[in-house]
């Protein structure tokens, strides 16, 4: 949440820092700013996108090779143009933009207040300035001692960027929960919530650790801690792919990101399965399987879409390799006191890599000693640097809000696991062991087939744009898939939706059925599938729309149903890679046909960096 972008070299600052807004911005889109050393730090910013911002400042030639920017999702204060970043202290010393939450801000403003500080905005981040610059100016330090002192006062979560008016060519970023890049090319440097804005200038960056201080002039850096010992600069190649940032032929991210699913997906197991399909090797958790294979129970904890990538676990896990299998929203688990012991394997699930429950989630089963596995996207994210062991989905960069491609990958890693796993447990045998994985190697050519069909599912998104309300209804492996399927409606199209499993409609929900309410259905032909034909006479008794997902050739449920769209044939463990396709098509069709922002839905931002 919020997208923070620094950069000094010898460039004009302005045109590199809006470009890294742009790319950041699916990071939150509140707000926009920019803060530029030309002969004096000059502040422009606006409520709104970023191209509000370029609109603000387009009429002002902005010159200056130092800057930073900041795109804003509302935490403290409401998105206007007071509350926008960067924000400035009182005296005009300091300049700072913040991703993040000062938790003690209210103190640190009374206190600050009494020593006659006065307040334009109503965040958090004014109060950080303005307590950075009543050190620097009370102690008479320098600006870099004045952000330490500073940082020792707050409690909360930032990634911060800070300019000082007396240093002016120099940009000072620390972090503690939020996340913070450096990059490093010829002559210049970065600094980002992300590598997104900087991988097209350099692919070599320094993830700070917490409470890392670094110091970035153009004559280098300096990286230190609060206590002002020197820190090692671990240089990171990033292997990223510059296509993934842009939206090539397609209209949204989302769409393309949906279309990149047969790709992604065969990244994900690319180089994990040998080429005779008969094994799954997975070396980034290599040395923790023996006890992974020991563990009493796995606890997988996540938040939305990864969650329900966990609960397709949960199904694969049980069903496989014989292990009793929790999932737990992270932000519950985290604060109810859980049972944790050594037996137990915690494995996070998160694209970014940085939502800020999963990453307390694991802190704390770290300290109870379990072991903590971690299944990311995002390479170098604080996640898969605070576990054990994991596996990286190489699912690309995800900029689409509405997570889809990501959701996939998950997916297969955990499939993967799931199979090898049963695999040295001896749950398995060999036949079943190689059939399976050909199944999976199968998935991508069934996923380009499906895609095939988007004409005819665009179709149907027409026949529902005007729904109020939508139930999806799902059994066994595809009960995750209506849960992910109502979670992609509601967040783009802002319809209501919800994902129920099959039976549990007779407990409740079917009261909300009359003719105007959809239910999709997800009826493949797996072992519930006369079970799930039920369901769909019974909503059809009560003349709801049921659109279902059902296998190839299915004629029994194309009597019944107001539509259908076919999937290929899979292995039931494997349908939730191939269901979950349409749904995230039509929930994208409704969506623009209703003309929401399909990447930037309201109020929402990816990486949830805020708990
Ligand atoms: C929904 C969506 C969110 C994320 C959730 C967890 O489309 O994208 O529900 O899945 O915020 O994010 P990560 O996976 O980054 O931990």
């Amino acid at each position: 949440m919020c997208g923070i972008v620094g950069y000094i070299g010898s460039r004009t600052a302005y045109p590199i820092i809006i470009k890294g807004l742009q790319r950041l911005e699916y990071r939150g889109y509140d707000s926009a700013g920019i803060a530029i050393n030309d002969n004096e730090i000059k502040v422009y910013k606006c409520k709104g996108k970023v191209r509000d911002l370029e609109l603000l400042t387009k009429q002002k030639p902005i010159g200056g090779t130092v800057g930073m920017g900041h795109t804003r999702w509302a935490t403290h204060g409401a998105p206007n143009d007071c509350n926008a970043h960067p924000h400035r202290s009182m005296h005009g010393k300091f300049v700072i933009i913040h991703n993040g939450i000062i938790e003690n801000y209210d103190h640190l403003k009374k206190q600050l207040a009494k020593k006659g500080y006065t307040f334009e905005s109503e965040t958090d981040t004014e109060v950080l300035a303005n307590l950075i610059e009543n050190f620097y100016l009370d102690k008479k330090v320098d600006a870099e001692t004045a952000v330490k002192l500073a940082l020792t006062k707050v409690i909360g979560a930032y990634g911060l960027v800070v300019m000082c008016a007396d240093e002016p060519d120099k940009l000072i970023g620390c972090r503690k929960g939020s996340p913070l890049v450096l990059g490093i090319g010829e002559g210049e440097y970065f600094l980002a919530s992300d590598s997104t804005p900087i991988i097209e200038y350099t692919d070599k960056m320094v993830y700070l650790n917490d409470e890392e201080v670094v110091v970035v002039t153009r004559e280098g850096i300096k990286l230190t801690n609060l206590k002002d010992e020197i820190q090692k600069l671990v240089v990171t190649q990033v292997d990223a792919n510059i296509d993934n940032i842009d939206k090539g032929q397609f209209e949204h991210f989302m769409l393309k990101e949906i279309h990149e699913q047969p790709t992604s997906i065969y990244d994900t197991f690319r180089g994990r399965i040998s080429l005779d399909k008969r094994h799954i090797h997975l070396g980034g958790i290599a040395d923790v399987m023996p006890r992974l294979a020991q563990a009493k129970r796995i606890i997988i904890v996540a938040c939305g879409t990864s969650y329900h990538a966990g609960l397709v676990g949960e199904y694969l896990f049980e069903e496989f390799a014989r292990i009793s299998v929790e999932v737990e929203y992270a932000s519950e688990f985290r604060y109810r006191n859980p049972i944790i012991t050594p037996d137990d394997v915690i494995i996070a699930i998160s694209q970014s890599g940085e939502t800020a429950d999963t990453l307390a989630a694991i802190r704390m089963a770290k300290q109870q000693g379990a072991l903590i596995l971690g299944i990311c996207n995002v390479a170098g994210s604080s996640i898969p640097r605070e576990t054990h062991a994991g596996i990286y989905t190489h699912a690309g960069i995800e900029i689409g809000v509405a997570s889809t491609k990501a959701f996939t990958a998950q997916v297969v890693a955990l499939t993967m696991m799931a199979f090898s796993l049963a695999k040295k447990r001896n749950m398995i045998s060999d036949e079943r062991y190689a059939a399976l994985i050909n199944g999976l190697v199968d998935v991508p050519s069934k996923i380009e087939e499906i895609l095939l069909n988007e004409k005819a599912i665009k179709a149907i998104a027409t026949e529902y744009k005007n729904a109020t309300n939508a139930i999806y209804l799902g059994r066994g492996y595809l009960y995750p898939v209506a849960l992910e399927g109502a979670l992609k409606l509601k967040e783009i199209s802002y319809i209501h939706a919800e994902g129920y499993p099959a039976a549990e409609m007779k407990h409740g929900p079917i009261a909300l059925i009359d003719q105007n309410m959809p239910v999709f259905v997800l009826a493949t032909k797996d072992k519930y599938y006369e079970k799930v034909v039920n369901n769909i006479q019974e909503v059809k008794a009560r003349n709801g729309k049921v659109i279902a997902i059902v296998s190839e050739g299915d004629d029994t449920i194309a009597h019944m149903a107001d539509q259908v769209i076919e999937v290929p044939d899979c292995d039931e463990a494997l349908m939730p890679l191939l269901a979950v396709v349409p749904l995230q098509i039509i929930s994208y069709y409704i969506a623009v046909m209703r003309g929401c922002n399909v990447d930037q839905p309201r109020n929402l931002a990816k990486s949830v960096t805020v708990e």
